[in-house]
């Protein structure tokens, strides 16, 4: 054998030799919007899965909660030509790409590992644009939760709250304790928030879907929702008055640190407990937001896949959207971003009680009719009347004379406007 043929040979052993992954190593960028500390650690985790298998992870990270901020800058970079490999899309929101033709299939890999068993159909449907997967789901958020701190609770002499009227009277008593009732942040989404869960606990899970998931005007533009508007106002009322521009994690810091008593917000705000090392049930507590127990007002974070030319980060693209649906993926991450996984095979015996709660009570509203899409967070409608409804919330939120009637006409408008 000739030296060069040698020399071919050895090469040829080597590369077999060489796993897989190794020879077709890409690079995927991904746009999210994860940077408060639960949410950091979450992303950390599916950064450090990518880069086990040789790939390459460019992080493509956009503060701002709720991620308006995100998906700003995501238009931006689509429209230049120059989209990440995978960006967290929510909702109607993935549909909205895949019709401009963004994205691409994921049939090859649902199919070979199984997602339509896998995936509550529901959330399936979501993922889908013509029976085609564009899109992967992370995990299941519960929106509707009350965190508060057990010390300060009972230091006022006060229960966790589980009704509104209980929590005006805990709050009553918070505030001659000389603590803030309600920990928040003044940011459309949250505002938003904290509304949704109002809405769902005077509404019920039925109206509550006529109203921001079916749009039926005769729910939107009644007295139902003038009550609505006029609890959100009590509710707001326990809110302390540098709330403005607050960061979501901010304020969850001020119920650790006992500044605040209660926050309502999805279960990413465990993330921020479970990051400081504190454990449900005795450093901090996880109930149903006020009026809403039993109910489930879901989120799903899901990473859409734009369509790409470099066939080894196609690759990587693909491996991605195996990697989140797998096991080991579904338990670090959700333990860490504090929701649920997407997967309903999967033992919840090593998760905290508030994830178990939170997986039972998916289950449960999903036979009883409790389970509603978010609005706040996306799922419940498009961007466009999403938009409207923070607008219409935000200026409640801040007009000095709140005046429920009004607000539920302007919400109608707004509303109407954007079908
Ligand atoms: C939600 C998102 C969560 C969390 C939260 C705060 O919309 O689904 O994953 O990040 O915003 O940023």
């Amino acid at each position: 054998m000739t030296m060069f043929k040698k020399t071919l040979a050895a090469a040829a052993v080597s590369a077999a030799l060489l796993p897989a992954q190794a020879i077709q190593a890409g690079e995927v960028e991904v746009l999210h919007w994860w940077t408060a500390g639960g949410e950091a650690r979450a992303a950390a985790a599916l950064k450090e899965m990518m880069e086990e298998q040789g790939h390459t992870w460019k992080d493509f990270a956009v503060a701002g909660g709720g991620g308006e901020a995100a998906m700003t800058v995501l238009k931006t970079r689509a429209v230049s030509g120059n989209p990440p490999a995978a960006a967290q899309i929510k909702g109607l929101d993935i549909r909205e790409w895949a019709k401009l033709g963004f994205l691409t299939s994921l049939d090859d890999v649902a199919e070979a590992n199984q997602w339509d068993q896998l995936i509550p159909p529901v959330i399936a449907d979501v993922m889908q644009y013509e029976d085609s997967y564009v899109a992967v789901p992370v995990n299941v958020h519960r929106v509707n939760w009350l965190w508060a701190n057990p010390e300060v609770l009972e230091s006022a002499g006060v229960a966790v709250p589980k009704t509104l009227e209980e929590f005006y009277a805990a709050a009553e008593k918070l505030e001659a304790d000389g603590v803030i009732p309600l920990a928040h942040g003044g940011q459309p989404w949250q505002d938003a928030t904290v509304f949704e869960a109002v809405a769902l606990a005077v509404m019920g899970p039925e109206d509550f879907a006529s109203a921001f998931v079916e749009h039926d005007m005769d729910v939107i533009n009644s007295a139902r929702m003038e009550e609505v508007f006029a609890e959100f106002a009590k509710v707001m009322s326990y809110v302390d008055d540098d709330a403005a521009g607050r960061d979501w994690n901010t304020a969850t810091g001020m119920v650790i640190r006992g500044e605040a008593a209660m926050q309502i917000m999805g279960d990413w705000a465990k993330g921020e407990f479970t990051a400081a090392g504190l454990t449900p049930g005795e450093d901090y507590i996880c109930a149903p937001a006020p009026g809403t127990g039993g109910q489930f007002t879901f989120n799903v974070d899901s990473f859409a896949m734009f369509s790409l030319s470099d066939d080894d980060n196609t690759k990587a693209q693909k491996d991605l959207a195996r990697t989140i649906m797998e096991p080991e993926f579904q338990t670090v991450f959700n333990k860490a971003k504090g929701s649920i996984p997407v997967r309903t095979d999967m033992d919840m015996s090593g998760f905290d009680a508030c994830a178990q709660a939170s997986m039972d009570t998916f289950k449960s509203s999903a036979d009883d009719g409790g389970l509603v899409p978010s609005f706040a967070h996306g799922l419940a409608t498009t961007s466009y009347v999403q938009g409207q409804i923070f607008d219409v919330v935000t200026n409640f939120v801040n007009s000095d004379n709140k005046d429920p009637a009004r607000a539920t006409d302007q919400l109608a408008a707004a509303i109407q406007a954007a079908l």
